[in-house]
């Protein structure tokens, strides 16, 4: 029994030492800085083990049998689900050294005839299969902690979700749970870590100095659970700030090397197919491997299957690994910066503005971007701009690239001393974005995160963000007119519906006296309110309500063919020049264009009738409100 406790004792030690405490005291508020964050999340893969069991039953004797390599500190569960449900088990040991240890006790599957290759992810075998030969038994087989999660890396059900959000007591509380239950969770970011060091691994012969570095939403905070892996594979380490072998005397010893002939670019494209071949041939669970080497930044994608991702990787350009570091600050910065992004990026999905595929609609990048710069241009601003950042950096925060783009910022918070003043409720800031953006003029202005301000925009693109850390470019460069006219009519659509919500919810039961709250509350878990009617899909989309925001008023007369406006007896007046026919190809098509026009004519008679009575609609109705921020 005293082993029991001396052995739980030791365990919580190693677990103190390797997990919870950031590896180095962290100069932001104790909360580890990018560069730690990506440093601790790659020591823990290095302690780490995947291996595939038949169920989450065989981890007691996982735990009995693994146990012999060193102590493991914790572990997780998860399936990857396929036409059947595979399972497997993260183990992580307390030294890399220890995880090394137990790789290399694997043996090659002698039924199979592929190529053995020493990686991380392993299978557990049934105890007879393993042959008579049995490892060195354990005097005491320790008792195994529990599971840290089963299922871990499952997306909450879409109906659970809904339930969740109907249940909160209000439009704040709705946006920080959707953050809480749909964000990548810690399991998510551990697997991440692992398909990037088996990159790295396979090739450390080699290359023993190179690095496989996760960036985007994977590690800057804004990443939900299932979303893909960008990777950056790196041959020398140079994303650091210069590090102490620089001050060393140079050694006299120089590595032969081949000398590229060709250019820099077509270079980097032979390299990439190299390396798509051989993850192709030799890496176990890649698998459906894509060579896209004509694109700006030439990217090898594949599938792994043993843990259920996409991954995307490239060898150039680091920007999109700083880019990931300014965004994971920004979220650093305020607690409201990501619950905010993910709504808008939910209702984005909902309403069909983004896609998984790249296209002619706004990337979930430039859709951040959006969010971010809307938060900088605040009357009280919640986030500086960028080139606060620059001008507050260290000669120890300088990053160049390697073919020269400036990606020197202050990575150190507390130094930059600011402090938002801004009071907003998450409710208040997404109404305000909607708001925001509807106004926006996108046909002569680009957004600059660097500024923190609209610039006039330097050419005829329908959507222009300057790229923060390449200014020359645009990141919304893809975007096309109908697209950003799309986000218009859509963002205008969700402050419509945004502020009928805020003002219902100040109605709700609690605010007003005489009501049953218990009815009332029931009633609210039935029913879609809040965030949730923004989160409408697209079929469900509410009619466009151009006719509320002034000055860009249209005429409704506008929205009706003539037929059809005579033969409506509320309908305007015939327009002065007869509207073409329209051939629907579509029947559904059709008759989704003759169920919003009915709507609207029945808003417009309702309209018409509160005008009557009343010359003009409340000051302070949702129709007639102009932006308040
Ligand atoms: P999802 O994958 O949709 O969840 O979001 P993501 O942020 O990971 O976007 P994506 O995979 O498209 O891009 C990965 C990262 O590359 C982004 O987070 C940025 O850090 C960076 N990135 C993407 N596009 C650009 C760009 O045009 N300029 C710069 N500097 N960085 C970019
Ligand atoms: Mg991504």
């Amino acid at each position: 029994m005293n082993s029991l406790v001396r052995r739980t004792h030791h365990l919580h030690q190693l677990w103190r030492t390797y997990c919870s405490a950031p590896a180095a005291a962290s100069r932001n508020t104790g909360r580890p800085s990018y560069e730690e964050f990506i440093g601790q999340q790659q020591g823990q893969a290095q302690r780490s083990i995947i291996v595939q069991v038949s169920s989450e039953k065989s981890y007691a004797e996982l735990y009995n049998y693994c146990s012999r390599f060193g102590s493991i500190l914790g572990a997780h569960h998860y399936c990857v689900r396929q036409d059947e449900a595979l399972h497997y088990v993260l183990l992580e040991y307390a030294t890399a050294g220890e995880a090394a240890a137990a790789i290399d006790a694997g043996v090659t599957n002698g039924e199979l005839s592929g190529v053995p290759v020493r990686s991380p992810f392993l299978w557990f075998r049934a105890a007879a299969a393993a042959g008579a030969r049995r490892g060195p038994k354990l005097t005491a087989a320790p008792a195994p902690a529990a599971l840290l999660s089963v299922d871990g890396n499952r997306p909450v059900e879409k109906d659970h979700l809904l339930s969740v959000l109907r249940s909160a007591s209000n439009i704040e509380e709705q946006v920080e749970l959707l953050h809480q239950h749909s964000r990548l969770n810690e399991l998510g970011v551990r697997l991440r870590f692992l398909a990037a060091l088996q990159v790295q691994q396979a090739i450390a012969g080699m290359f023993p100095t190179a690095q496989a570095l996760p960036f985007g939403s994977s590690v800057n905070g804004f990443g939900k659970m299932g979303c893909d892996l960008d990777l950056i594979l790196r041959f020398d380490n140079d994303t650091g700030g210069g590090g102490s072998a620089a001050k060393l005397e140079p050694s006299r010893l120089v590595y032969h090397t081949k000398e590229n002939l060709s250019n820099g670019r077509s270079q980097t494209q032979r390299h990439m197919e190299c390396f798509g071949d051989m993850l192709h041939l030799f890496l176990p669970g890649v698998c459906h491997v894509r060579r896209i080497l004509q694109a700006r930044v030439p990217i090898i994608k594949y599938h792994h299957e043993h843990l259920d991702l996409e991954i995307d990787l490239s060898m150039s350009n680091l920007t999109g690994y700083y880019m990931s570091e300014l965004l994971y600050m920004f979220g650093e910065l305020d607690v409201r910066v990501r619950p905010l992004t993910f709504s808008i990026r939910r209702w984005a999905q909902s309403c069909g503005l983004t896609n998984p595929s790249p296209g002619r609609w706004i990337s979930n990048f430039s859709l951040t971007c959006l969010v971010m710069f809307f938060l900088q241009q605040l009357r009280q601003p919640i986030l500086p701009t960028i080139s606060a950042l620059t001008k507050a950096a260290e000669p120890s925060d300088m990053r160049i690239t390697e073919d020269g783009i400036n990606c020197t910022f202050a990575r150190d918070l507390e130094r930059l001393a600011f402090r938002s003043r801004n009071q907003s409720s998450l409710s208040e800031l997404l109404l305000q974005f909607f708001e925001f953006y509807s106004q926006f003029d996108f046909h002569n202005r680009a957004i600059s995160l660097n500024e923190g301000r609209a610039l006039a925009k330097p050419d005829h693109s329908a959507m222009y963000i300057v790229n923060p850390l390449e200014q020359l470019l645009n990141v919304s460069k893809n975007v096309s007119l109908e697209e950003c006219e799309r986000l218009r009519i859509e963002v205008r659509n969700a402050a419509w519906v945004l502020e009928s919500e805020v003002e219902s919810a100040s109605l709700s039961p609690e605010a007003s006296e005489g009501h049953n709250n218990k009815n009332n509350n029931n009633e609210r878990l039935e029913m879609s309110w809040g965030l949730l009617n923004l989160f409408k899909q697209p079929e469900k989309a509410v009619i466009r309500p151009n006719m509320f925001f002034k000055p860009r008023m249209v005429e409704v007369s506008d929205l009706f063919e003539q037929k059809e406006s005579s033969s409506a007896p509320t309908a305007s007046p015939s327009p002065s020049t007869p509207e073409p026919t329209i051939t629907y190809k579509s029947a559904s098509v059709r008759q989704q264009v003759q169920t919003i026009k009915a709507a609207t004519r029945s808003e417009l008679k309702q309209l018409r009738g509160s005008a009557n009575g009343s010359s003009a609609a409340p000051a302070n109705s949702p129709k007639n409100r102009r932006s308040s921020r």
